[in-house]
């Protein structure tokens, strides 16, 4: 497992969303309701990057067809065409004012 560090913890503001690509893993960082959560940024359903998507309470909205996903357990809640897998979600840490993940 490495460290990586993504972003200063001061920047963390309702709104803040950024794309990493990591140790293979295409990643969502996103900052709501006072809250970080870090997510697989490749919808489980058709694969579609989800970094454009709509958050709504605690769910974030895949922008291709609408599934929605819990932002805490990636539990898919609701989708179209069947049930879905949820999406992967990583426990971020902090670390000298950097919030981080390891992978
Ligand atoms: S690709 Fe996300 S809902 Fe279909």
């Amino acid at each position: 497992m490495t460290w990586f560090p993504l972003e200063d913890t001061a920047q963390m503001q309702d709104g803040y969303r950024k794309v990493f690509r990591l140790a293979g893993h295409h990643l969502l960082l996103l900052h709501h309701d006072g809250r970080s959560h870090l997510l697989d940024n490749i919808c489980p359903h058709a694969g579609y990057p989800m970094d454009a998507g709509k958050v709504i309470d605690n769910h974030l909205r895949c922008p291709m067809h609408g599934y929605l996903f819990d932002l805490d357990n990636g539990n898919c809640l609701e989708g179209y065409e069947g049930p879905c897998s949820g999406v992967r979600v990583y426990a971020l840490e902090e670390r000298d004012g950097q919030l981080g993940v390891e992978l």
